[in-house]
């Protein structure tokens, strides 16, 4: 577990104090995502020996398939900002599929271009400011690399459970969305915004 080089922030304090105290249920509260993950990572085109980031990566429930589909000649680095959510994939067992950084996502350890792909997973309605985040993350990808936002329930049934509702200016929705993106250096390719599920693949941009 590699130790984060920077200073906090108060958005980094506000994301911690939410996910620190979920993080040891967090597997159990989701316990039938397992397929839903798996068939979202199928879609970002991964092949044998690439590397990929999962950002946000919380417990690493993604890593397991993320390793199937890169194989053990590719790489799979993992990156959340909470210590807690690291710790639990640890304990998770998720080592055993990926290298796990205590690193935020908006200033990555990472060399420019050095990665094929990114993963993540409920990881932008949670960045504030989050074309900053998607920026670095651009930077990371080498160009025409691919980028996953997904998350295992729709946008609207997520509202429900959070007990919000579903406002027009989430940046989840397509023409935000697609706006946001092309303003950080990746081009909107598909969008399934369905009711049991959300994900937007993009490509980084050449
Ligand atoms: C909704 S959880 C999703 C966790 C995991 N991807 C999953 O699907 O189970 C969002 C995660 O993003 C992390 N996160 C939020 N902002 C972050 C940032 N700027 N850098 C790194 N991780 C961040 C949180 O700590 C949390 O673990």
């Amino acid at each position: 577990m590699e130790p984060m080089p920077h200073e906090t922030s108060d958005e980094t304090a506000r994301v911690r104090e939410f996910f620190s105290v979920r993080a040891a249920r967090w597997d159990a509260r989701f316990p039938d995502d397992g397929p839903a993950y798996e068939a979202a990572v199928g879609e970002l085109g991964l092949r044998e020996g690439d590397s990929v980031l999962d950002a946000g990566c919380g417990t690493g429930r993604a890593l397991p398939p993320l390793r199937a589909a890169v194989g053990r000649r590719g790489t799979v680095l993992a990156a959340d900002v909470t210590p807690e959510m690291i710790a639990e994939a640890v304990r998770a067992g998720r080592l055993a599929s990926g290298r796990l950084l205590l690193a935020d996502v908006r200033r990555l350890p990472l060399r420019t271009a050095s990665l094929d792909a990114v993963f993540a997973a409920g990881l932008v309605s949670h960045l504030g400011g989050p074309e900053a985040g998607l920026r670095e993350l651009a930077r990371v990808v080498r160009p025409g690399g691919a980028l996953a936002l997904f998350h295992p329930v729709g946008r609207a049934a997520l509202a429900e459970r959070q007990g919000r509702v579903l406002s027009p200016d989430d940046v989840r929705a397509g023409p935000n969305l697609r706006t946001l993106l092309a303003g950080s250096g990746w081009r909107l390719t598909s969008l399934d915004d369905g009711e049991d599920r959300y994900l937007a693949l993009a490509a980084r941009a050449e």
